[in-house]
């Protein structure tokens, strides 16, 4: 579908949307799709030429290894050798849903998805269109789509169609407008191949909610932040608007560098979020995308409470914030 680079198609969600994403899926194009965490540029995982497209209309470096999104467990079992019980429990508490395993791969798994490693990161979406799609291309396809979020390396991730558009419209062949993404930040990912299990990115899916899974497994999760080494692509800077960003802990130290800018005629852009953490995720990446657009100096976020999901939102803010 290289001939159709410069012209994004724009699918709305109904049966001829589906269609078309679906045999854009089939030729080996690019479509990006709606999930519940954050719009992602789908591509077929089993194709090497489709799976490069993604590559460079990211600009990504190539070993950073790619999410394969699947139908169902039974299809996730089908990429992996080892597919062992920390791995069977959480899919089948939390799929579909905001979660991503990392367990070993089988060999039907492509290097230019994982980058050349012996582990895959799976996952099965929780959006109806997406799944609409999945089982589409399950008919008529692979029915394994990978997809990275649909921004360019290093920026915000999207979550809508027009985030897509303004990002990478030029650079892909279609995006399959699902309205706005109910959780807003990425999928959890939980490392199944080490011992104990691992959260290598924080999400909706918290560390207590794997482990309440987990607990009949006698299996204890922990948390780690290793970041590069382990899952490339999670390094410091990342999630970065243009503007710096800087953070703040509470309401009164955030005003009193407010008035330190006026006095000093620095531009800036001040994003307080929401109380409601799960309505403040929703809306984070909405949120510093509007502000960057203002073009100010800085932007000054009120963090939200370590609670929840507060953890990941934080997470995403360190690293927006990290010099680049
Ligand atoms: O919510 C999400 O996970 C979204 C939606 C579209 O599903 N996808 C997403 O993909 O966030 P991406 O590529 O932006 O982030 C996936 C992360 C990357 O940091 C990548 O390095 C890591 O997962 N990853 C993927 N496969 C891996 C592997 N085999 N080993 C270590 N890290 C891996
Ligand atoms: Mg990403």
């Amino acid at each position: 579908m290289s001939d159709k680079a410069g012209v994004c198609l724009e699918l709305r969600d109904d049966v001829a949307g589906i269609d078309q994403a679906t045999e854009i899926l089939c030729a080996g194009g690019t479509v990006a799709l709606p999930s519940e965490t954050v719009y992602g540029l789908g591509a077929d995982a089993t194709n090497a030429l489709a799976v490069q497209k993604i590559f460079s209309a990211k600009n990504r470096p190539t070993g950073h290894p790619l999410i394969i999104h699947v139908e169902n467990i039974d299809s996730a079992r089908f990429f992996s050798n080892d597919f062992n019980v920390v791995a069977e429990t959480l899919a089948s508490t939390f799929w579909p849903g905001p979660l991503t395993l990392l367990v070993k791969r089988s060999s039907k798994v492509i290097d230019e998805i994982t980058g050349g490693r012996e582990t895959v990161a799976l996952r099965v979406p929780a959006n109806e269109t997406f799944q609409k799609v999945l089982h589409a291309f399950s008919q008529v396809g692979s029915g394994a789509i990978a997809a990275p979020s649909a921004n360019k390396y290093g920026s915000v991730s999207p979550t809508t169609a027009q985030h897509v558009l303004s990002d990478m419209g030029n650079l892909i062949d279609a995006v399959l407008d699902g309205g706005n993404c109910v959780v807003g930040i990425e999928s959890t990912i939980v490392d199944c191949t080490v011992d104990p299990p691992a959260i290598l990115r924080q999400g909706a899916i918290t560390l207590e909610l794997v482990n309440s899974a987990l607990r009949h497994t006698g299996v204890v999760a922990t948390e780690e932040f290793t970041g590069e080494s382990r899952a490339p692509g999670m390094k410091l800077s990342h999630y970065a608007p243009v503007a710096t960003v800087k953070l703040f802990e509470n309401k009164d130290a955030l005003a009193s560098y407010e008035e330190q800018c006026v006095l000093n005629e620095l531009s800036f852009a001040t994003i307080l979020g929401h109380e409601d953490r799960e309505l403040y995720a929703r809306n984070l990446y909405s949120l510093l995308r509007e502000a960057d657009a203002l073009q100010p100096k800085e932007i000054l976020v009120l963090l939200p409470e370590p609670i929840d999901i507060g953890v990941a939102i934080r997470d995403r803010l360190f690293k927006a914030a990290a010099p680049h």
